[in-house]
């Protein structure tokens, strides 16, 4: 059976996902399609419920998203929000000017209608998020005005008869605090969809999912330590059992206890079959005498090809394996507009004896979830807590971290700094308000310090506390003094190459997240 599916148009400006990562808070699953969709696919699809998202566009400019009324007459439920609200009140006949009238940022609501479906029992006055031009001054035919604002005077409107509903502010954003509410009372109460998207059907959907497409076949997936690879192993584990092997490349450049996780508690835990690839000397190799940031990249890259290509050449020997499994995110797969299942892994320089082409067809058990509901899973399949709850970490991984050559001692001195620092972030309960914080060891640079009796020429290590919401920007955390303290006399006692701490206050943009 298919899963009752919501989805949201997309009229542009980062809303959608919000909305649909919100939709499916409400136990409701969403997707998300471009403004561009006719009506007759949006129908095809059989949605049980349409969300027209914001957008930056006025309702009167020439290149506006169009909205065809013929939606209206589908018998599908929708919710118009912000653009969508406008683009929906000039669908049907109500009137929206142009006249100036704006609103951007907390503004008060006032409820015109206390009996109302989404807003009714609601504080009479409460704050929403607004980010307007044009507004609507008249509502369609049918429905009742059940809130305005200080400026427009039609700021929300429903008719529950046809469960066609809009809003003029944002209800996906955490400013309009009652807005989650709104959204559940449209999906559930206006629109009559029973919430069924949980973790446990989103677990056995998928493993029903991935035993469909793999059948008696054999998978084998790479891990990399972090929270995507780990639970999409996890689930291929749960449907296919030991016909899936694991394939872990230690390239040395990874964090301290990584290799651990992965080996003890991720096996622990699923009981998966890893084939663990010891490669530290092979990549320190590689990267000698190698300072260059964009060249440690390639290398890295590079290497990490070769060497997953023998671990893979070496299962090929003992069995036969179709099938590939990829971390794939769902806004991923948005943001490329689809995509397609066939991965080939060339041989470049056929150092593991593979074939030209090995032809693998992808299984991407993640492929229609965000990030949060991959950990929500992940947890529920009892993988560690520290690979779940995992913040990210760049493939190249320490690599990029040292600034100048990477050795083995240098990359030891700055596993030590980088261990102490997530500890005490940890201990303090701040991993919640951190997006990640590299450490980075700057190894081309010594600074005179004190230490006992003698003067020491050590070298600085960098907290790169960052907050952030997509990495496509980022804000210095405000890290309290006591924690920066502690962080900086562990280090400069524990850690003997360093003698300095420093803190980067640097947002993004200018600067970007990694040093390198
Ligand atoms: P920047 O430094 O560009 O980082 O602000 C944005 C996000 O991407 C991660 N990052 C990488 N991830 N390979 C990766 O897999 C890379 O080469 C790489 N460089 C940066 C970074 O950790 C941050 O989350």
């Amino acid at each position: 059976m298919q899963t009752p599916t919501v989805l949201v148009v997309d009229y542009g400006a980062q809303y959608a996902q919000l909305i649909a990562r919100r939709v499916r808070e409400a136990d409701v699953y969403s997707e998300i399609v471009p403004a561009s969709t006719p009506v007759a696919e949006i129908v095809a699809r059989e949605p049980v419920a349409v969300i027209l998202s914001g957008g930056p566009a006025s309702v009167y400019a020439e290149d506006a998203p169009a909205l065809d009324p013929a939606l209206f007459d589908t018998g599908i439920p929708v919710l118009g929000l912000c653009y969508g609200f406008q683009a929906m009140a000039r669908a049907l006949g109500g009137d929206v000017a142009h006249d100036g009238t704006r609103e951007y940022g907390r503004t008060e609501l006032s409820l015109t209608d206390t009996s109302g479906a989404l807003h009714g029992g609601l504080p009479s006055r409460h704050p929403v998020w607004m980010s307007h031009g044009d507004s609507v001054v008249r509502a369609p035919e049918g429905f009742t005005v059940t809130a305005s604002s200080d400026r427009v005077a039609v700021a929300a409107f429903e008719d529950t008869d046809r469960r066609l509903a809009g809003v003029q502010y944002h209800p996906e954003v955490g400013h309009s605090p009652h807005g989650q509410e709104v959204l559940r009372r449209f999906l559930h109460d206006v629109a009559g969809i029973a919430p069924a998207w949980t973790t446990a059907s989103i677990i056995d959907e998928t493993v029903d999912a991935i035993r469909a497409q793999v059948g008696d076949g054999r998978a084998i997936c790479g891990l990399s330590g972090g929270v995507d690879s780990a639970v999409a192993a996890a689930l291929v584990q749960r449907a296919i059992g030991d016909r899936l092997t694991c394939v872990f490349v230690d390239h040395g450049l990874l964090r301290a206890g990584e290799r651990e996780q992965v080996e003890k508690d991720f096996v622990a835990a699923t009981g998966a079959k890893l084939h663990t690839v010891d490669a530290e000397r092979r990549f320190l190799d590689a990267l000698a005498g190698v300072s260059d940031p964009e060249q440690k990249r390639k290398i890295i890259g590079r290497e990490f090809i070769r060497v997953f290509e023998v671990a893979t050449a070496d299962v090929l020997a003992e069995e036969t394996v179709d099938f590939l499994v990829q971390g794939t995110l769902y806004p991923d797969v948005v943001e490329s507009g689809g995509g397609s299942g066939t991965a080939t892994i060339k041989s470049h320089h056929n150092v593991g004896g593979l074939p030209d082409d090995v032809e693998f067809t992808l299984v991407e058990p993640l492929r229609a979830l965000f990030k949060d509901e991959v950990r929500t899973v992940g947890a529920e399949l009892g993988l560690p807590e520290v690979i779940v709850r995992r913040q990210p970490f760049p493939g190249p991984g320490l690599g990029i971290r040292i600034i100048g050559e990477v050795t083995a001692d240098r990359l030891e001195t700055l596993r030590a700094a980088d261990a102490i620092a997530r500890e005490e972030l940890t201990a303090s309960g701040l991993d919640g308000e951190i997006w990640q914080c590299p450490v980075v060891l700057l190894a081309d640079v010594r600074s005179v310090g004190v230490q006992g009796d003698g003067r020491t020429y050590g070298h600085p290590i960098v907290l790169r506390p960052v907050s952030s919401e997509d990495a496509m920007t980022a804000d210095w955390t405000r890290l309290p003094y006591d924690v920066l303290e502690r962080i900086s006399t562990r280090v400069t006692n524990e850690v003997a190459e360093v003698n300095r701490v420093v803190l980067d206050v640097t947002s993004k943009p200018p600067g970007t997240i990694e040093w390198e």
